[in-house]
């Protein structure tokens, strides 16, 4: 089934614009309906506007979290469906209470989120550089859903890569790099074929709690 996105994105977009590819590709079902930024500079709306997908950007300074954050939901809401916000190198950390309207009936958010690292080490946002500075031999990138801690949430995706004695830190970067852009389009192709649910794996209590409701 294809479904619909809104990528949030706030700097380069090399992530975006792999999704961008892969859909251009026939490799992605999807619909990007809308890229969306908290910094109007951000490379990764020219990149949307290149491929004629429409963007929208509200800068977060001088206004408070909460109002940007229902300032952008209101925006979505004339946007129609939406099945997944993706978010792709967005800076801003999302309160719960934008999370709670992308709710599922499952319990989860519909959000999700690629991160540098192999979590749940190595979160925030210099994931590659605290991995390099720690001496890893493996580091990876991760796909999660988005909870209401920041780089946490049930992990949909994992790819580990080699980190090389000879590497530099840009090196051990680009290696990463090229990782998450071939996973973030395949995770997502993967949930356009079979749905969140059969990729991420439940915790102990909930499978517990599985078990009870099942008995
Ligand atoms: C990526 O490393 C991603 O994992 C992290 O932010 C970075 C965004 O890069 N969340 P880009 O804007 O997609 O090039």
């Amino acid at each position: 089934m294809s479904i619909k996105i809104a990528v949030f994105v706030s700097g380069r977009g090399s992530n975006l614009n792999a999704i961008i590819q892969a859909v251009e590709d026939g490799e992605l079902d999807a619909e990007i309906v809308q890229v969306i930024s908290n910094d109007p500079e951000a490379q990764a709306l020219t990149i949307a506007a290149q491929h004629g997908i429409e963007t929208f950007a509200l800068s977060h300074k001088g206004i408070k979290r909460r109002e940007h954050e229902d300032r952008i939901l209101e925006h979505l809401k004339g946007l129609g469906t939406i099945d997944y916000i993706v978010l792709a190198g967005y800076m801003r950390v999302l309160s719960s209470h934008f999370l709670k309207a992308f709710r599922h009936e499952d319990g989860y958010f519909s959000v999700i989120n690629i991160h540098p690292s192999l979590l749940p080490a190595f979160p925030g946002i210099n994931g590659y550089e605290e991995a390099f500075n720690y001496g890893v031999k493996v580091s990876g990138v991760t796909v999660h859903l988005v909870d209401e801690k920041v780089d946490h949430g049930p992990i949909l995706a994992q790819v580990p890569f080699p980190r090389f004695a000879e590497d530099t830190l840009d090196s051990f970067c680009a290696r990463g790099l090229s990782v998450e852009h071939s996973l973030y389009p395949s995770v997502l192709q993967q949930i356009a074929e079979i749905g969140i649910e059969g990729l991420y794996l439940s915790k102990p209590e909930q499978r517990n709690r599985e078990k009870t409701v099942k008995k």
